[in-house]
């Protein structure tokens, strides 16, 4: 028990009164949270942009297959931020990074002034205070800012999913990663490099060609100027496919007999919803796992100097709409940080 508060009781927070662009976000003030018993009330100190955010916005990030697909995925994301018309929780924000800085009477493994990060399912995060259930805390890496290590949940754990859970590469095997250069492919290339010891090849656009090969690509392929699934030469044992650029079927010819599609987003194409909904054995797909458990291996491979977030742009809290704008672009330059000070 304890506490480090600052006697002040109000807070800057950004809040989503309605659904739509990004011009619906608003800097506040606002009452400052209360943790309940089983949370902690953290300084929070920065977050980054997730497809998830944009949804909870009521942006339209994800890439379905059909028009009713996103209506019915809006629905559903709407209805766990608790609301239909406009969001319930009105702070936007899943990943954090802070200072706890009061714990409720049930908390007893975190101490005030520890330092951690996380993610939050319920939201709340676009705020100098939030609160959350302490279940989900880890240290933040001690070899990281704040600013880097608020880049990190969100991004780094779609990757642990496709590798760790999905398809683990064996050290040597050919892996291929569309979407290298983006917020999930950044971290991506450098596990399946350094944590698996694959033979990595990313594909991204002309301007991150180099960028990639400096994080650790063995090969790096401009998706302008290459049609790399028709270039059955080489075969990948694994293929995790982040900008739902290709499906299983278009790349069946350039994988492994054994090998794996990974999908990131399953119902952004007609055949990998079919791949996914005929169960077939070479197509997978999931959700990333943003427990504590999750975030605890990725700041070990952090510390150990295995993996480390690229940050295209770090914005303030008040420019928080156009931090949503740029990564709405889906050309960001790895993560979009915005920084919470
Ligand atoms: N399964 C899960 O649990 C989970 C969790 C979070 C997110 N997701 C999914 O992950 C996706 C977002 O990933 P992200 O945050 O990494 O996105 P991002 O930061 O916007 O990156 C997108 C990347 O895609 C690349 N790209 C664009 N067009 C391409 C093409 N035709 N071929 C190859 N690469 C292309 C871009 O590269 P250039 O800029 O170099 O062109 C960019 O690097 C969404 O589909 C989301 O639904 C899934």
């Amino acid at each position: 028990m304890g506490s480090k508060e600052s006697g002040t009781k109000k807070m800057k927070a950004v809040i989503c009164k309605k659904f739509g662009s990004p011009d619906v976000l608003e800097l506040v003030e606002i009452e400052k949270p209360q943790p309940k018993n089983d949370e902690v009330l953290i300084r929070n100190h920065g977050t980054s942009i997730n497809t998830v955010d944009i949804m909870h916005r009521g942006g339209k990030a994800m890439k379905t297959a059909f028009w009713g697909i996103r209506q019915v995925v809006g629905f559903f994301l709407r209805l766990s931020f608790g609301g239909i018309r406009k969001p319930k929780q009105k702070i936007p924000g899943g990943g954090f990074v802070g200072e706890i800085v009061s714990i409720g009477k049930e908390v007893t493994d975190w101490n005030v002034g520890n330092h951690v990060y996380g993610y939050s399912e319920k939201g709340g995060v676009c705020a100098e205070y939030m609160t959350v259930s302490a279940s989900v805390l880890a240290k933040k890496p001690t070899n990281l800012s704040f600013q880097e290590a608020a880049a990190v949940p969100g991004g780094a754990t779609p990757a642990l999913l496709a590798f760790k859970d999905l398809a683990t590469p064996k050290k040597g095997q050919k892996v291929l990663i569309i979407g290298a250069s983006g917020g999930i492919g950044t971290f991506a290339v450098q596990m399946a490099k350094n944590v698996y010891g694959a033979e990595v090849t990313g594909v991204c656009g002309p301007t991150n060609v180099d960028m990639v090969k400096e994080i650790g690509a063995d090969y790096v392929i401009d998706y302008t100027k290459e049609n790399y699934t028709k270039n059955d030469s080489i075969q990948y044992d694994i293929i995790f496919d982040i900008a739902s650029a290709q499906n299983l079927s278009k790349c069946k010819n350039i994988l492994v007999s054994e090998g794996t599609y990974i999908s990131n987003n399953p119902i952004s194409s007609p055949k990998n919803l079919f791949h996914l909904m005929t169960n077939n054995k070479r197509f997978k797909a999931g959700s990333a796992d943003e427990s504590a458990r999750a975030m605890n291996l990725i700041r070990e491979w952090i510390e150990e100097g295995k993996i480390k977030p690229v940050i295209d742009t770090v914005y303030p809290l008040s420019q928080t709409a156009e931090a949503h704008r740029h990564y709405e672009t889906g050309h960001a330059k790895g993560r979009v940080v915005i920084s919470i000070e």
